[in-house]
């Protein structure tokens, strides 16, 4: 009975283009890891997206790898779901110059990453960074993907991607799932400890805690977040974007609720609180620190991971490929 059962499919990829964050561990990879149990899973390492900006290529390849110990050291189980690095499984680009063609101009200007990011790489708007948004439909439409875990800020190019696919799906016929955003309430934006009112993000390095972080460099960055004038630590985000940020993180490290933790904390100054935010986090990360260093020493398992995962991927990326290619006359090989 059991393998007559046809579970949902998930497909989701962080972009090799930094250290993973506290950002991308409490709104991407923790859930992710909870969706193993109930859904057959495929986690990218998004290599293609990351070169839409210049990538120092040393760098690349050493994070690409970082990046999947992480993935592993963080709960995610090669046995249980597909690990794999997108530039390994060629379809992604093929099916990418499919859809380029059932996708509008218009479309892709709207989209505020690209709008957001062509400013901040105003001396290098590429072709790249336009048509991204095409690439990730085809990253999820490739493997029938029914839900996609995503942040905020990625809605908008799911969204797209379910648009391209009902396009493509009218047309043709049934051949694209329509997938959904799964998008995380809890802890799914965690601010810079800096600048509370931005998102985390790798290029404000005090603001934000990566996942490999040293834990005097956790303390460090803890004890210098900003909070506010006040001294009482309660969940406001409008009047107090920084304590309720630092309420948001504990809580998620801890297990505890936010009114827990504001109770926790009540009566306390905001040093005090301040670390006990650092430690829960140290402690939180301490294992997957020492897991993806152990796992950074053991290459060839590594090695095995991705080059299994990307057997297993384009088996399925194939299938949808010549598909596609069938529905839209091209003469088979
Ligand atoms: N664009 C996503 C981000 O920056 C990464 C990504 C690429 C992705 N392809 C994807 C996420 C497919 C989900 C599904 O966060």
């Amino acid at each position: 009975m059991e393998d007559t059962v046809v579970r949902k499919k998930i497909f989701s990829g962080i972009q090799p283009s930094g250290e993973l964050t506290l950002g991308s561990y409490m709104g991407a990879i923790r859930n992710w890891n909870a969706l193993q149990a109930e859904y057959d899973c495929i986690y990218c390492i998004v290599d293609l997206h990351a070169i839409t900006v210049r990538q120092d290529p040393a760098q690349l390849r050493r994070r690409c790898l970082t990046q999947l110990a992480q993935y592993v050291a963080c709960g995610l189980d090669p046995e249980k779901c597909i690990l794999f690095v997108q530039s390994h499984v060629p379809e992604h680009t093929e099916l990418a110059w499919i859809l380029g063609c059932y996708t509008q101009f218009g479309e892709l200007s709207r989209m505020t990453q690209f709008k957001q990011k062509s400013q901040q790489h105003a001396d290098n708007i590429t072709a790249g960074l336009f048509t991204y948004p095409v690439l990730m439909a085809s990253d999820i439409l490739l493997y029938q993907a029914d839900a996609v875990p995503v942040g905020a800020d990625q809605k908008q190019h799911v969204e797209l991607c379910r648009d391209i696919a009902q396009r493509f799906n009218g047309i043709y016929g049934d051949v694209f799932t329509l997938p959904e955003p799964l998008i995380p309430k809890v802890g799914a934006r965690i601010m810079s400890l800096n600048n509370p009112l931005n998102k985390m993000s790798k290029s404000d390095p005090e603001g934000c805690v990566n996942l490999l972080d040293k834990p005097e460099d956790i303390r460090r960055k803890f004890k210098r977040a900003v909070t506010d004038s006040e001294t009482s630590v309660r969940f406001d985000p409008d009047a107090k974007p920084g304590v309720s940020n630092l309420l948001t993180i504990y809580s998620t490290a801890s297990g505890k609720s936010v009114e827990e933790a504001e109770a926790e904390f009540s009566g306390q100054g905001y040093g005090a609180f301040k670390t006990a935010v650092g430690d829960a986090v140290i402690e939180l990360f301490r294992p997957i620190r020492e897991e993806s260093e152990r796992l950074l020493s053991d290459k060839a398992y590594l090695e095995q991971i991705y080059r299994q995962g990307a057997e297993r991927a384009h088996g399925i990326a194939i299938r949808t490929l010549r598909k596609v290619h069938r529905k839209l006359g091209f003469l088979s090989r």
